[in-house]
């Protein structure tokens, strides 16, 4: 633990507790004065040093070494994330949602090669890991999960939404899509086919002519006086829960 962790009266501030009382230790913490830890958040002062280079008179460049200041502040609790997908009822969109549906209910399902249990191996923030440094005694790099490196949600606890101009439901377009094994799809077909994605703005100028065909959930009225944009801003104040 930092030394700058502990409070005066001694109570561990790179901790958290549980609602069940018990002490989270935190994965890691930073040992610096640039860093400060509280119960609610961590406050970090991080200067940027870049090179800013201007020309002379006769040509020649001039380098000057610049620092920008940055104060940052992470709240330590993570609170409710909505992630609302623009064409949600497309490939990514569908699969994604099975994927998360699949690692929230810890679903096993066959496929030809044997049982497939659901994992996060493909995601960036859960399948990998960051330099941490090198272990002062040993010379050992320490590598740590990249999703522990800050409060962050975990993907199993989004609340899923999103737009599609087309209005088919999830389950019909995780069909469509024809990326997932039918075992999968069959698991969680019931939780999707409750799924529709919300009308969409459709511009034909501006989309792909190939999409036309599946254009049957769209928003009515005009881009003026934005009232497209007003609906899009009321949809996201407002989440359906998945
Ligand atoms: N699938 C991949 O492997 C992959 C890889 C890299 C990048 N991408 C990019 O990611 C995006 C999605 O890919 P995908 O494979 O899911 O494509 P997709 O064609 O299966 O899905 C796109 C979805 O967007 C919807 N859509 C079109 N216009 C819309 C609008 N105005 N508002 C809301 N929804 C609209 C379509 O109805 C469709 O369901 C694309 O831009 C693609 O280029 C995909």
């Amino acid at each position: 633990m930092a030394p700058h962790a502990l409070e005066p009266n001694g109570a561990i501030h790179g901790s958290h507790h549980t609602a069940a009382g018990d002490v989270k230790t935190d994965p890691f913490t930073v040992d610096s004065p640039n860093v400060v830890y509280t119960d609610k958040d961590i406050k970090t002062r991080y200067t940027y040093h870049t090179t800013s280079v201007s020309q002379g008179a006769n040509g020649n460049y001039i380098a000057k070494p610049k620092e920008t200041v940055y104060d940052f502040k992470i709240e330590r609790q993570v609170g409710k994330v909505g992630m609302m997908l623009v064409g949600w009822g497309g490939n990514n969109g569908s699969t994604v949602t099975a994927g998360i549906i699949a690692n929230r209910r810890g679903l096993v399902w066959q496929t030809r090669q044997g049982p497939q249990a659901a994992n996060y191996y493909g995601s960036v923030v859960m399948g990998s890991t960051m330099k941490l440094g090198t272990e002062a005694k040993t010379g050992k790099e320490i590598n740590i999960p990249f999703h522990d490196v800050l409060p962050m949600v975990h993907p199993n606890d989004l609340v899923i939404g999103g737009w599609d101009i087309s209005g088919m439901n999830l389950a019909k377009a995780m069909d469509r899509a024809g990326v997932l094994e039918p075992t999968l799809k069959d698991m969680v077909k019931k939780e999707m086919v409750n799924m529709k994605p919300l009308p969409s703005p459709y511009y034909p100028d501006f989309i792909a002519a190939n999409q036309g065909d599946r254009a049957d959930n769209v928003l009515e009225g005009s881009k003026a006086c934005m009232a497209h944009v007003e609906k899009i801003r009321k949809d996201i104040r407002y989440v359906p829960c998945v």
